[in-house]
């Protein structure tokens, strides 16, 4: 069948993540298969409103799934929050014949697809971000990478921490989500799990445990800190004068968001890729494609953005049972 719109853009913004070059590849090529013709935008909206776009074709994407980062760059944009930035971006669209658009990001960028939609492009929202905070999927693109490199290196911290019993600190991303902290407290056997959803920073609970802890002879205590909670290194100078235990913060910050995507992100970027791809074929808009019950499925994104996520609260649960 034809497809309802002839051209496409695809962008991504906000914090980039590791698997968004599989998104990318997957609308590009599934876009082509479906007999629609592909333009890129760089760095996100902003670079939209400078006109920075290019033709693509499916040897733009060879050789790009295992790159770490995103190929199109990312930003964000101020200017495009203002109506008058938002009409702005729609004629820009028209002007290049772009119809349809992907806009691979978080909830933000999401929020930034609706308002083109409503100037009559037809916008789909892909969720790629480390944070694994979009309500509407149960998985968000470049999630595990990054799991799976703050593990690692948590590992390691953990190896000097216990030849010197110090206790550590180590912060992961996550400002306003803690599920890379949660998956690594359970992962890496942390002591201790600070998670800025679930409002109880005790640091005399903390101090209490340390001491706990150094009674039952355990020769090392790893506190994973999300980065939401507060610093890292003031609570270290605290929490060491207040135990006499050395104490010492790791900042892991931006390594977690590079590096070549796991499978799981690379499967995942180019099924929630080529599945955006498909809505924009049938002239769908407005929706945000997330991964739920088993199924790739979309959401209005108004309804997607008005959707809550907790933390999983057995996880918390069996994380602090596991720690003693
Ligand atoms: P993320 O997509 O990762 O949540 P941001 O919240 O930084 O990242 O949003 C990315 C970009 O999306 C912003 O820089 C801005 O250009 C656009 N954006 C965010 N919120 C809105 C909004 N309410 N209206 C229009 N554009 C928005
Ligand atoms: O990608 C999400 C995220 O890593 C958050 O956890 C963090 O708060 C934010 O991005 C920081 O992004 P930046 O340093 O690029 O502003």
């Amino acid at each position: 069948m034809a497809p309802k719109i002839n051209t496409i853009g695809v962008l991504t913004s906000g914090g980039d993540a590791p698997g968004m070059n599989a998104a990318i590849r997957a609308v590009v090529r599934r876009a082509i298969s479906q007999g629609m013709q592909v333009k890129g935008i760089y760095q996100g909206y902003s670079r939209l409103l400078n006109e920075e776009i290019t033709d693509l074709n499916a040897r733009s994407v060879s050789d790009t799934i295992a790159k770490g980062g995103t190929i199109l760059y990312t930003a964000r944009c101020h200017e495009f929050r203002s109506e008058e930035g938002q009409k702005a971006a729609a004629e820009i669209c028209r002007k290049h014949g772009i119809e349809g658009l992907v806009v691979i990001g978080g909830d933000g960028s999401f929020a930034g697809a609706r308002k083109l939609a409503e100037q009559g492009i037809c916008t789909i929202g892909v969720p790629g971000t480390i944070d694994l905070d979009i309500a509407c999927t149960e998985y968000t693109i470049g999630f595990d990478t990054a799991v799976n490199t703050a593990m690692d290196a948590i590992d390691k911290v953990r190896d000097t921490s216990t030849s010197h019993e110090r206790c550590s600190i180590i912060e992961v991303m996550g400002r306003n989500a803690g599920y890379i902290a949660l998956w690594c407290g359970i992962a890496n056997g942390a002591e201790d799990v600070l998670l800025p959803e679930t409002y109880d920073y005790d640091e005399q609970q903390l101090i209490t445990n340390i001491i706990n802890n150094r009674k039952r002879g355990k020769k090392h205590h790893i506190i994973v800190n999300a980065e939401g909670i507060g610093h890292s290194s003031s609570m270290a100078r605290r929490i060491e004068a207040a135990t006499g235990v050395e104490t010492r913060a790791t900042i892991l910050g931006h390594m977690q968001r590079g590096g070549s995507p796991t499978c799981r992100d690379r499967v995942y970027g180019s099924m929630m890729g080529a599945y955006a791809a498909d809505l924009l074929a049938e002239g769908k808009s407005n929706r945000v494609v997330g991964f739920y019950h088993g199924d790739y499925v979309d959401f209005d994104i108004q309804e997607a953005l008005e959707m809550q996520k907790e933390l999983p609260d057995y996880m918390v649960r069996v994380s602090k049972a596991l720690s003693i």
